[in-house]
């Protein structure tokens, strides 16, 4: 069988992120409408290029002149979003073709998501892009977003959008417009780039793969994924880029019952599970299961160095939580640094005599004889200047802490940019929530789980040996 496919032009998405100009087609005058959404959010992050509302009914949409079609333009259109009702995008599609649009996204659903009559309208599509040469995001997708070159195609709210290491793959529109409201309005890292897959009529997960292999801006790829179309050429994409910066996924539709479900949300064929597992193991790429656990990692890897080794330091005021911490190393893969003799004999010349450090060590004894920032500062110091110490955990506690800021751990953890180090706190929560800020504005990962913490440093362990066996 021929496939009617564009040929993929090597990945490169560019004028859906960077395009010179853009015509929104159903660029409604009503707000609380999807192409209303569209044409307003262009505007507030201040997309630099050419902006066309197309409206039959309309001659100027948010103080911007309006087209009654994409061919009515009198200039060039490099990108179109479709977010008309379904049964008109196929005539916008020809539309688009005279005009010689390089790239369109398609907001609307009623496509293979929804039945036979939708999957035809699916396939006319896929058929029409291939003959105009048009690349083509979506049907049933929010699209793109690019914070850093202010521009994308989502009706989602942009509240606090901004740009940073981070690239994010959704299968699903929504939910990807719905994790980027999430860490904008929770985190304190940005996204390089979102792409919303939808139905993957022509643009899909390895096109999507390429495009954030190449992209500096992006230094780990965080990915939502429902079923793969062309598993080859997934393999080829997803190893080609864990070879330059990590792949974290979560793959749903592991059970029977949620295969079922991805088949109605995107239309896809969701996979025997074990083969996605195999592959993931394969390729390298990181799979989790929830997406906190995508948070988690994304930042840790946008934030961190990688180890050179598995030897963790572990450094706490709560004795309890330094168990904890030692037992979750061990199941991650990790293993207790021994300290040098040099390193004890530092922290030792500063406790009680009673107390006798090793790892995790306990700060509490140093904390009586030099406060406890003083603890802090020279705990951590002494474990990161140990050769035998590849990374470190803190567990920090928010007891008698009078004045909440994080310099005796920032500052010691700079001095040091080879050793990740992570942090977990446990105590008051709006004294965590001051923490958090400002430990991750200085890109230290803070957890509020000791588990999730060390699970974190644990998998930049397991990505620097996977780039070392490659070696
Ligand atoms: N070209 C350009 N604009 C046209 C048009 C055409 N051929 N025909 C109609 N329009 C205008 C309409 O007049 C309207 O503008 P107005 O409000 O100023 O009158 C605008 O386009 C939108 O059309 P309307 O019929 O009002 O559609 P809608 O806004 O109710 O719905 C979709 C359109 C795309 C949002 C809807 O069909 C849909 O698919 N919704 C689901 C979207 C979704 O969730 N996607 C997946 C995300 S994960």
């Amino acid at each position: 069988m021929v496939s009617t496919r564009p040929r993929s032009n090597g990945g490169d998405l560019r004028i859906f992120f960077e395009p010179e100009s853009v015509a929104i087609v159903g660029a409604s005058r009503t707000p609380g409408k999807i192409g209303n959404y569209i044409l307003r959010n262009i505007l507030k992050l201040g997309y630099k290029g050419q902006i066309y509302p197309i409206n039959p009914g309309a001659s100027e949409i948010e103080g911007l002149r309006s087209y009654p079609s994409v061919a009515a333009v009198p200039a060039g259109v490099e990108m179109a979003v479709i977010a008309v009702p379904a049964h008109l995008v196929l005539d916008v599609m020809r539309d688009c073709q005279r005009k010689a649009v390089k790239g369109v996204v398609v907001i609307s659903s009623g496509f293979s998501e929804s039945g036979k009559e939708g999957m035809e309208r699916q396939r006319e599509l896929v058929q029409l892009a291939a003959e105009a040469g048009i690349r083509v995001i979506g049907p049933n997708t929010t699209g793109i977003l690019n914070p850093e070159g202010r521009f994308t195609t989502s009706f989602v709210d942009l509240k606090g959008v901004k740009p940073g290491g981070i690239g994010f793959v959704a299968q699903t529109g929504m939910f990807a417009g719905m994790m980027f409201q999430y860490i904008f309005s929770s985190q304190y890292f940005g996204l390089s780039k979102v792409i919303g897959l939808g139905n993957k009529a022509d643009v899909t997960d390895h096109d999507a793969l390429d495009y954030l292999s190449q992209d500096e801006a992006t230094r780990v790829v965080i990915m939502y994924l429902e079923g793969v179309k062309d598993g080859r050429r997934f393999l080829g994409s997803a190893g080609r880029l864990v070879r330059r910066k990590p792949l974290v996924v979560i793959k749903g539709g592991k059970t029977e019952e949620g295969a079922r479900a991805v088949q109605s949300h995107t239309g896809s064929l969701a996979g025997r599970d074990e083969i996605f597992e195999a592959l993931f193991r394969q390729v390298g790429a990181i799979r989790v299961t929830d997406f906190e656990e995508l948070i988690d990692l994304g930042k840790t890897f946008a934030y961190q160095p990688l180890p050179r080794g598995k030897r963790i330091a572990i450094v706490t005021l709560s004795g309890g939580a330094g168990v904890m911490a030692a037992d979750t190393c061990l199941e991650c893969g990790l293993v207790l640094a021994r300290f040098e003799p040099h390193t004890l004999a530092r922290v030792k010349v500063k406790m009680p005599s009673w107390a006798s450090p090793s790892n995790p060590l306990d700060i509490e004894p140093l904390s009586e004889v030099v406060k406890q920032e003083g603890a802090y500062r020279l705990g951590l110091d002494a474990v990161l200047s140990d050769p035998g110490v590849d990374l470190a955990l803190v567990v920090m506690t928010t007891f008698k802490m009078d004045r909440v800021h994080a310099d005796y751990v920032l500052e010691v953890a700079r001095a040091y940019p080879e050793k990740p180090v992570a942090v977990c706190i446990i105590g008051d929560d709006a004294i965590y929530s001051q923490l958090f800020r400002i430990m991750e504005e200085a890109s230290v990962p803070v957890f509020r789980s000791v588990r999730r913490a060390v699970a974190s440093l644990a998998v930049l362990y397991k990505y620097r040996r996977f780039l070392d066996s490659l070696a």
